[in-house]
């Protein structure tokens, strides 16, 4: 009877152990404007959330959020691989913006991070893309294409690293971001048409990005942001 009670205290502790480690994430970009929305909406649901930033970013839109965070630059893929081998994350996302670095910026960090999720076991990368990359592009307007070609053509690559990664992903893509106005209810919501276009909120891309994770109808899937209540 002893050997059985202590054979169940042992299975409740590696289920206990396995499903704290299933709620790991790691955010890159989660200092940003984007990244620290999605941080908030996480840790409010309780996932445990570590943040990459560079020793000069700052960190006031996480003050008093329970994170950790780990140091690394995301154009040196040395730094990419230590990080992801810091730790066992079972979901990473993907909200860099460039901070003024030229345009490869997210071809290189989006296939370091790609090829590094695959390495290290990460089960899940949802990448918040741009309307205009692959065939989303006949909803962008012609009249701005040639002057956000390139940095399109870069998102497109890491859109195109993530798929052939093997790694299972989800790829948000916004076409403009504007902010709640106080009260504004978030309607955003995911839409699978690629003509779309429309404003959502980073508040909105944060949610949708939540519930993206351990929901198999985000599997392996495109999407774009709208909240139809924005202009
Ligand atoms: N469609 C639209 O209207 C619209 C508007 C704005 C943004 N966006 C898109 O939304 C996404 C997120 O933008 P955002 O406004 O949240 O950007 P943001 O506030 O500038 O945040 C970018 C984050 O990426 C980090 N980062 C930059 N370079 C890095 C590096 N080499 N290594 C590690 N971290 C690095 C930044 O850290 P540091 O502080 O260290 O630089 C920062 O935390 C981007 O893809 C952007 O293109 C779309």
């Amino acid at each position: 009877m002893q050997k059985f009670r202590f054979l169940i205290v042992m299975l409740l502790v590696v289920l206990y152990g396995t499903s704290a480690r299933a709620q790991s994430v790691l955010v890159f970009g989660g200092a940003g404007q984007l990244g620290a929305e999605v941080v908030r909406e996480l840790t409010a649901h309780h996932f445990s959330v570590t943040v990459l930033v560079r020793p000069s970013s700052n960190r006031a839109r996480l003050a008093g959020l329970p994170v950790s965070f780990v140091i690394g630059d995301v154009l040196r893929e040395g730094d990419v691989e230590r990080v992801l081998r810091s730790g066992t994350f079972k979901v990473v996302v993907d909200a860099l913006g460039r901070s003024g670095a030229n345009v490869d910026f997210y071809a290189t960090a989006g296939r370091s991070i790609a090829y590094w999720s695959k390495v290290t076991g990460v089960q899940h990368i949802i990448l918040h893309g741009s309307v205009g990359v692959g065939e989303s592009r006949v909803a962008y307007p012609v009249s701005n294409y040639a002057v956000y070609k390139t940095l399109l053509q870069a998102k497109e690559a890491a859109e195109q690293a993530l798929r052939q990664s093997g790694v299972p992903f989800t790829i948000i893509r916004n076409a403009v971001l504007h902010e709640l106005n106080p009260g504004q209810m978030d309607l955003a919501h995911r839409v699978s048409d690629p003509s779309a276009w429309g404003v959502v909120s980073r508040r909105g891309l944060a949610r949708l990005t939540r519930e993206c994770i351990n929901n198999s109808a985000c599997q392996n899937k495109t999407f774009t942001a709208i909240d139809h209540g924005m202009r």
